[in-house]
């Protein structure tokens, strides 16, 4: 679960960033980054990414059109 916050916040980060000017840098700590991360992540990020930060099937694999698969946000999307 925590992992998973944090993954949403980094997702979110770089829009939640520019969505709060002035704003500090992206802290999980807070709820209400996290929040607006999690929307953000949702609408923007999860249709391919997956709701629960999945990825795409099979997205180490190349597809037929030279393209990557996004891959999943939890720690299994790090290569
Ligand atoms: C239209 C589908 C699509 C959407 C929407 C999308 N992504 Fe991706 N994303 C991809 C694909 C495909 C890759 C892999 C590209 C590659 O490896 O060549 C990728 C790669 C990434 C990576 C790099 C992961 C790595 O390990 O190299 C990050 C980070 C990422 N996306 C974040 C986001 C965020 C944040 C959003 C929403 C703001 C988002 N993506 C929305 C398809 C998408």
């Amino acid at each position: 679960m925590w992992s998973a916050a944090l993954a949403l916040l980094v997702a979110g980060g770089a829009v939640a960033w520019i969505l709060m000017p002035g704003g500090d840098r992206a802290d999980p700590t807070d709820a209400a980054q996290v929040t607006l991360g999690k929307a953000v992540y949702v609408q923007h990020c999860a249709s391919c990414h997956g709701t629960n930060l999945e990825g795409q099937p099979d997205w180490q694999l190349r597809k037929p059109d030279g393209k990557m698969p996004a891959p999943p946000h939890d720690q299994k999307g790090t290569r």
